[in-house]
């Protein structure tokens, strides 16, 4: 098969699986970003505001309809780990329609340990659950996102499965309804109360610029990245799955505090509606640790505001200053960071040329993700790398990343 040199590596690896393992060629090709958030660290679910940006490495998926009435994925990059349904070696079936529904309930798919099966089934779920049809598929599933890691691969293979299933369903959603369809194969079928930045973020990126999402009016404005600068992703090898971790607390944390404070500011929604005045006022009603996790949503949610005005004004020290504080409260406040990640953000901190770094997406292990002058990589890269061993006996993964456009769809 001959390919457009556009096509990347990896999507062209996603093509020629395909047409080995089905025997045909696929018939479209979806392409969904991870993301970094620099500023912004749970807030999303309080309706807070975000500074996302998708990235330069990305989910595939090369799909074509499927003859009989069950979808066939074969994952590329994944070890099985024995799915709920017929899966085997990195390959699994599900029937979708009309048997899904019955087969794959939220309640079955709830069980922690994950498995990459319950992403694509999810969206199945959730696109049947709304009226939409999931036709069954062939599909190829690969991808250069560290898995697990806090750059948002999960929400980046709900995404591509989406705009499968939208080619294939033959239907049109506008971005934000996919993006709302996607965070709900977190909430209402893994179980997850995560918000709504990362599936917004791989399918909202602009090519150089962050978003600054208000995640109670789901409007953006892209803020560009400065020239000169460079994004180092460190990944600490660390793994927990949002199921399984202490993730579902914090919401729960956050609407506890709301309820409380609500008794003397009638009328609040959630902790964004909180000014810093107020906190300071009513923070003694609060027990710990809701004081703290309110604390830490009222400071970040201002400090994202002041962070995007500080990038638009070109201030880089401002604005990484702002992304250490907001690390410092993600460890201090909000208890999401552990010491693997507070060990490569400190080396960040004191290396030559690191404006800020922070942990990345929810914490609890993945990565620490460095803002960095471009002239300075390779000495900060040293720098996370060196302390990290001298600590962990290992040296974390480490990679440059560049912030590039949002999902697309490509008929081939
Ligand atoms: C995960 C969730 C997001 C967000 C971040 C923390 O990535 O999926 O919705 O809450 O954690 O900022």
């Amino acid at each position: 098969m001959a390919f457009s040199p556009i096509l990347s590596k990896t999507a062209q690896r996603a093509c020629s699986s395909f047409a080995q393992r089905f025997g045909r060629e696929p018939k479209w090709l979806a392409r969904a970003p991870g993301r970094v958030n620099l500023l912004g660290a749970h807030v999303d679910y309080s309706d807070g505001w975000v500074l996302p940006g998708a990235i330069d490495r990305s989910v595939w998926v090369a799909a074509a309809p499927a003859s009989g009435d069950t979808t066939t994925i074969l994952a590329l990059d994944l070890e099985d780990e024995g799915g709920f349904l017929d899966s085997a070696g990195g390959q699994a079936r599900f029937a979708t329609v009309p048997a899904l529904p019955s087969l794959l309930t939220p309640e079955k798919a709830h069980r922690p340990p994950l498995t990459w099966l319950d992403y694509p089934a999810g969206v199945s779920w959730v696109l049947t659950h709304a009226g939409l049809s999931a036709p069954p598929l062939d599909a190829v599933l690969t991808g250069d996102i560290p898995i697990g890691a806090g750059v948002s691969s999960s929400a980046a293979v709900e995404v591509a499965f989406l705009l499968a299933w939208q080619a294939a369903g033959e239907f049109e959603l506008e971005r934000l309804q996919m993006a709302r369809l996607a965070r709900r194969v977190e909430n209402d079928y893994l179980g997850v109360g995560s918000g709504i930045m990362d599936q917004y973020a791989s399918l909202h990126g602009r090519d150089g610029h962050l978003l600054l999402l208000d995640c109670r009016t789901l409007e953006s404005q892209p803020v560009p990245v400065a020239g000169g600068t460079a994004l180092l992703v460190a990944d600490s090898g660390i793994r927990r799955q949002l199921v399984d971790s202490d993730y579902n607390d914090r919401p729960r944390e956050c609407a506890e505090a709301t309820a409380l404070l609500r008794h003397r500011l009638p009328g609040l929604r959630t902790l964004r509606d909180v000014g810093l005045e107020d906190l300071e006022q009513f923070e003694a009603i609060l027990p710990e640790p809701l004081a703290r996790r309110a604390r830490h949503v009222v400071e970040e949610c201002a400090r994202v505001l002041a962070g995007a005005n500080a990038l638009r004004q070109d201030d880089l020290v401002t604005f990484g200053n702002l992304i250490r504080a907001s690390h410092e409260s993600s460890r201090d406040l909000y208890d999401v960071s552990i010491p693997a990640l507070d060990t490569l953000a400190e080396a960040a901190w004191s290396a030559e040329g690191c404006y800020g770094a922070r942990l990345s997406g929810a914490g609890f292990g993945g990565c620490v993700t460095a803002f960095v002058d471009e002239a300075a990589i390779d000495g900060v890269s040293t720098a996370m790398d060196e302390a990290f061993e001298r600590r962990f006996g290992r040296r974390p993964e480490t990679f440059v990343c560049r912030i590039g456009d949002g999902a697309r769809l490509v008929h081939l």
